[in-house]
């Protein structure tokens, strides 16, 4: 399938890692040049040049933290220099683990402005330009804890849902002027992040790694972690021309994780 995206621009965030680095790369295999974003500079500068060399497409890069209140100026005017952007990523890193009963409103401003108050102001400035033309793609990586609350990680469940509000609502406000956005929902892709929880899962419970992966395995129908490049597939495919009648939708990608219709 011809997914027409050649010569297209897109910007990703947390690219340098997971389910961003899939998304820049399904991208990058069809041919999108690329503005990549997350932290780490150094990071940034050497994932641009394994994509240049794996998809000999054009990558810029722009440092900038989501959790900062600058971030969103930071990238799009780094966007504004790279030209035309018709397909933006929303995606950065999770917030941490908490007790639900012991939150803090430092942690919850932190955890608003990393997972939807920096997205949602990403894109508000990059939209004038898309409604103009009459194309644009919005993909934001959610979570399937906005569906199915996930225990420790509130902040994440909640922030999130703030996005995917978002999302729906402006979805319905511009579906007429060719421009769409959606939400991809990883249950438990194998990444860094998911590494990095599973294993403070099991410092807490006085466990293993490997018993903790277990217990999360006994919970997906397909009886395994899910593949990044999974996850990227799917964004390759929201972000293209045979998406056109897809908006305001809320995709898992959880193998089967979330139990409810
Ligand atoms: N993997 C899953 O199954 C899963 C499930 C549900 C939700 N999620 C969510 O999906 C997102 C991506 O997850 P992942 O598994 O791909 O994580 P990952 O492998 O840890 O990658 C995170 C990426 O985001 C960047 N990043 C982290 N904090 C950032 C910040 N404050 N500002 C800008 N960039 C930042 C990282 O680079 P730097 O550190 O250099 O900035 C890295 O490029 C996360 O929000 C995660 O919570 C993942």
């Amino acid at each position: 399938m011809d997914l027409e995206l050649r010569g297209r621009t897109a910007i990703v965030g947390g690219a340098t890692s997971g389910l961003g680095r899939a998304s820049a790369d399904a991208l990058a295999g069809e041919g999108c040049r690329l503005l990549i974003w997350s932290r780490d500079e150094r990071r940034l500068s050497a994932t641009a040049q394994e994509l240049r060399a794996a998809h000999g497409v054009d990558v810029a890069l722009v440092a900038a933290d989501a959790a900062s209140s600058d971030a969103a100026a930071t990238i799009a005017s780094a966007a504004e220099a790279f030209g035309q952007i018709d397909i933006v990523v929303t995606n950065a890193g999770g917030p941490p683990t908490v007790d639900p009963t012991s939150t803090d409103p430092a942690a919850w401003q932190r955890s608003i402005q990393l997972l939807a108050t920096t997205p949602i102001e990403l894109v508000t400035r990059l939209l004038p330009d898309m409604r103009e033309r009459g194309w644009g793609r919005v993909i934001s990586i959610l979570s399937s804890g906005i569906r199915q609350p996930i225990g420790d990680l509130v902040y994440s469940n909640a922030g999130r849902s703030v996005l995917a509000a978002w999302l729906k609502t402006t979805a319905r406000a511009i579906a007429a002027e060719g421009v769409t956005l959606n939400g991809v929902m990883p249950g438990r892709i194998a990444t860094p992040r998911i590494h990095e929880l599973d294993s403070g899962r099991a410092e807490r419970d006085g466990s293993t790694e490997e018993v903790v992966r277990g217990a999360h395995i006994a919970t997906i129908p397909a009886g395994r972690y899910g593949r990044p490049e999974e996850l990227g597939a799917l964004v390759a495919f929201l972000a293209s021309e045979r998406a056109s009648y897809l908006t305001g939708q809320l995709i898992a990608v959880d193998g089967g994780l979330i139990a409810g219709l």
